[in-house]
């Protein structure tokens, strides 16, 4: 596989995340082809000359769409952030049943436009959705994956790298399993530069810093468990930070890169969880998932990723997926 050219992502749904994800996409250069798709013909036409509107300073990127499926069309990958979102005090779980109606009626016409897509659910409960996904469509495991828990482990490296005065890319830590309220983070791999995180000292220079404890360590992780709730309490819905997050993994995916990322698909027996998905740190290449790796968990994180897996199947079960 390689770098694909004339690359196109196709973004269903014009809402706040949508256009959020083609607003990133469009500045950071991640396609060649930027297209939206939304049944709701004003909206979207809105939505796509508004943003043909910056051109000028956007480059070689170029943004169309509207109401018609063949928008769609020869996409190479496809993201679905369609459906209902949370209300202040609902949780992603509360749009399961909602939102699979809403896939098995989208999804059909999609795959008439591309048919060899990666498929990539944003839509919440986006690991639920994911499974729903793969089985409505057919399609490989590896080509139908969540953004999952991408998001939440860009707020989690924010909030270490702040305290520690560390450039988030220096910091590799990683929320893993449910995007949602099972999320945990894996503490046992975080690290510091090659220094793993309990062990890491701030620099003499800087003597206000002090090191964490496991204490700090459980209170930031379940800020990020709460962070979508605090956002949306405040301005209705989360969209920037999702936009920024998608579009990494667009560029994962349309660039060939062989990127770890924790994104999320169905399993099959990896870490013993089975028709199930969630995020895991894997690599994501233009084929989708290429590989999950084999991460060395404490045994309290494969405890909490196996609650999480079974919060998960309860789910599924009451949907009948
Ligand atoms: C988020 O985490 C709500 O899933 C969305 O921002």
């Amino acid at each position: 596989m390689a770098v694909i050219e004339n690359s196109k992502v196709a973004v269903i749904g014009a809402g706040s995340v949508g256009t959020a994800i083609a607003y990133a996409c469009l500045i950071r250069r991640s396609a060649r082809t930027i297209a939206l798709y939304d049944v709701n013909q004003a909206k979207v036409e809105a939505e796509v000359l508004d943003l043909q509107h910056g051109a000028l300073y956007t480059g070689s990127s170029q943004i169309i769409g509207g109401a018609d499926p063949s928008v769609v069309a020869g996409a190479h990958l496809v993201v679905i952030t369609a459906g209902a979102k949370q209300d202040p005090g609902q949780s992603r779980i509360d749009l399961a049943g909602t939102n699979v109606r809403i896939l098995e009626s989208l999804l059909p016409v999609l795959m008439e436009q591309a048919p060899n897509a990666v498929y990539m659910l944003v839509t919440n409960p986006c690991d639920v959705l994911t499974v729903a996904a793969q089985q409505i469509t057919g399609l490989p495991d590896e080509r139908v994956m969540a953004s999952g828990t991408v998001l939440d482990t860009s707020r989690l490296r924010q909030l270490l790298a702040t305290r520690a005065g560390i450039a988030p890319n220096s910091v590799h830590a990683d929320i893993v399993g449910e995007h949602g309220d099972t999320e945990f983070a894996l503490w046992s791999q975080a690290r510091i530069g090659p220094v793993p995180i309990l062990d890491w000292q701030p620099s003499s220079t800087a003597p206000e810093r002090r090191p964490f404890t496991h204490a700090e360590l459980d209170e930031i992780a379940d800020t990020v468990r709460n962070a979508a709730y605090k956002v949306i309490e405040g301005k209705g819905a989360t969209n920037y930070a999702i936009g920024i997050s998608a579009a990494r993994i667009v560029e994962a995916i349309l660039n060939d890169e062989n990127a770890v990322l924790p994104v999320s698909i169905v399993h099959r027996g990896h870490h013993g969880i089975d028709g199930v998905a969630l995020s895991l740190p894997s690599v994501v290449n233009s084929r989708g998932v290429a590989q999950v790796l084999d991460v060395r968990m404490s045994a309290q994180e494969d405890r909490h990723l196996h609650a999480s897996a079974e919060a998960l199947k309860k789910v599924q079960e009451d949907l009948g997926i």
